[in-house]
């Protein structure tokens, strides 16, 4: 019996040193109030928002119709109301959706779109810098800036040369 009861005890306190010691070699995060850390706010919530992103948008497209350089490209939208509405809602949902907020880009592809233009890369950067200004006239922070950037860029293989 005491034999019996020697082997119970040294297997309960050997199973107790091993649950003391995997605790030790575990790690586990504590969340003070049991709730994980907020993921990072998307690119759209840093820009502000539809607002903001609508106010960039049209004074993107002014400065577009307004530069000597590219300017000519977007006469025959700027003339025809239906067109330019058009082309507003498709570059505010182009930007919304592309920095994580709640809009469908509904337009075509920017193959699609820019074939048969002919667009040369002087002017594609001309374009970016006429987003660069627009962001800029409305305090965008150089983080978030270059985020847009970072999305709109890639498109150019697509935008150029077709
Ligand atoms: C990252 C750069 C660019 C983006 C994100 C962009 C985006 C767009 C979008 C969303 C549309 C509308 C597509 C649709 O109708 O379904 C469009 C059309 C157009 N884009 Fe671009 N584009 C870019 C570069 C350029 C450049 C460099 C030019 C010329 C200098 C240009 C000229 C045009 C023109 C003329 C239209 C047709 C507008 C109309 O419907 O009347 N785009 N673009």
């Amino acid at each position: 019996m005491k034999k019996m009861n020697f082997l119970l005890a040294a297997t309960i306190a050997a199973s107790l040193m091993t649950v003391a010691c995997k605790k030790k070699t575990e790690t586990q995060t504590v969340y003070v109030d049991n709730t994980p850390p907020a993921p990072a706010p998307s690119l759209y919530t840093r820009l502000g928002g539809i607002g903001p992103i609508t106010a960039v948008v049209d004074k993107f497209i002014g400065n577009c119709a307004t530069n000597s350089f590219i300017g000519p490209r977007f006469s025959a939208t700027a003339a025809d109301s239906y067109r330019l509405k058009y082309f507003r809602y498709n570059l505010i949902d182009q930007i919304c959706a592309g920095s994580g907020g709640p809009c469908q880009y509904k337009g075509q592809t920017m193959l699609a779109a820019h074939t048969g233009m002919n667009i040369t890369g002087p002017e594609f950067d001309t374009l970016v810098v006429q987003l660069v200004k627009a962001m800029t006239f409305y305090n965008v922070p150089a983080q978030e800036q270059g985020d847009l950037a970072s999305i709109l860029l890639p498109m150019k293989t697509d935008i150029v040369g077709h």
